[in-house]
């Protein structure tokens, strides 16, 4: 056996390379308010998109002379981002204890979106989740006897961005502690497993009301949380839609998810703007979208209903057999209403995957 020390001086530093996408989430019961380290302090639900997903590469070369500084590169669709490379860095300071090979590694980073940068979609939850699974698959490829552990790569998305630990797996996902179901946790998202067809052909068409930056980020808006007026009533309410979301999905009861659904998405603006400082996200086109959105159900008797994020914009949700139906009603109601007409069909999806050949 050769002793590393023996080994010639010129001996090729080890190279591993690890390739992942992952998909942005959409939650029907929100996560909005921390405790903790990145905890959450309610549950919340949400289904894995399948068209808008990060990919990101890693490099990871090991350091002739490690010391205790990071090296890490980032580059966002091709071009160094130094922005993005401090959020990073930061990040990945703070997972060196889960993941130590870290410091012995240069990190080169490369990372891209399926969908425009400014197109309102949230891209934390998809990057996160990228990242924490092409960083985990490097550790494995250093140890072999090693497996790829999902709810260490949910772990380790949650620490990057909480709505990322939802974007690891496919199809519809819990994350935080509730009584009822054992695999439930605050650290990591669990796969639900008894969902009715129906649930598992949702569409969400995205309609772009306007593609800018917010005024205020959901790291703001949570933390605005802490000392909110209706922060009792909240968690209350979140672990009931918690509990009957459940149900809904086991038994295919649209009708209790639409109401469920609908009153999560305002509940969460009503938050903000009864946060203090107050804001608001929804524009006069986001409201004219919901009034339509909500007259069309009335008329048709169609199951669809729409849910927000934080942000102006629209999903709207409905079962794929539908499609049909909705179609017509999007271009001939929704699009003008759009920035540009800008709309975005995306549909549930089955999870993050390795873009690797040969590999898990
Ligand atoms: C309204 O996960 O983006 O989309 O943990 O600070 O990164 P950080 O926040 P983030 O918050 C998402 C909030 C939400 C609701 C949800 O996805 O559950």
């Amino acid at each position: 056996m050769i002793l590393s020390e023996q080994l010639p001086k010129n001996q090729a530093t080890k190279t591993y390379t690890a390739s992942w996408q992952a998909p942005s989430n959409i939650a029907i019961v929100k996560y909005w308010g921390k405790m903790g380290f990145q905890q959450p302090i309610n549950p919340s639900i949400s289904f894995s998109l399948s068209e808008s997903y990060t990919q990101t590469t890693i490099t990871a070369t090991e350091r002739k002379e490690p010391n205790n500084r990071l090296e890490v590169e980032f580059f966002f669709e091709g071009e160094r981002n130094e922005t993005f490379a401090n959020r990073i860095l930061k990040y990945i300071d703070t997972i060196v204890a889960d993941l130590p090979y870290i410091q012995y590694f240069a990190l080169k980073i490369e990372s891209s979106n399926s969908f425009p940068h400014s197109s309102g979609i949230a891209s934390s939850a998809s990057s996160m989740a990228a990242l924490a699974l092409a960083l985990l698959d490097i550790q494995n490829q250093i140890d072999p006897s090693l497996q790829l552990d999902y709810k260490m790569a949910s772990h380790l998305a949650r620490l990057g961005s909480g709505s990322g630990c939802r974007s690891v797996k496919g199809r519809w996902n819990l994350w935080g502690k509730i009584d009822s179901y054992t695999s439930s946790s605050n650290l990591y998202s669990t796969e639900i497993e008894a969902i009715h067809p129906l649930f598992n052909t949702l569409n969400d068409t995205i309609l772009i009301i306007d593609p800018n930056k917010k005024s205020t980020s959901s790291t703001q808006g949570h933390a605005l949380m802490k000392n909110h007026p209706y922060k009792e009533a909240r968690i209350q309410q979140a672990n009931k839609h918690t509990q009957e979301l459940l149900e809904c999905l086991k038994l295919g009861d649209f009708d209790n998810f639409i109401q469920i659904t609908e009153n999560e998405a305002l509940t969460l603006h009503g938050l903000m703007m009864n946060s203090n400082p107050s804001y608001t996200l929804m524009l006069p086109n986001t409201l004219e979208a919901i009034a339509r959105i909500r007259n069309f159900r009335t008329q048709n008797h169609l199951p669809i209903c729409f849910t927000l994020d934080a942000g102006p914009n629209i999903h709207l949700i409905y079962p794929n057999e539908i499609s049909d139906k909705v179609t017509p009603f999007i271009q001939q109601q929704l699009l003008s209403l759009c920035a540009n007409d800008r709309v975005i069909y995306d549909h549930i999806g089955t999870g993050a995957k390795s873009l690797m050949v040969n590999h898990e």
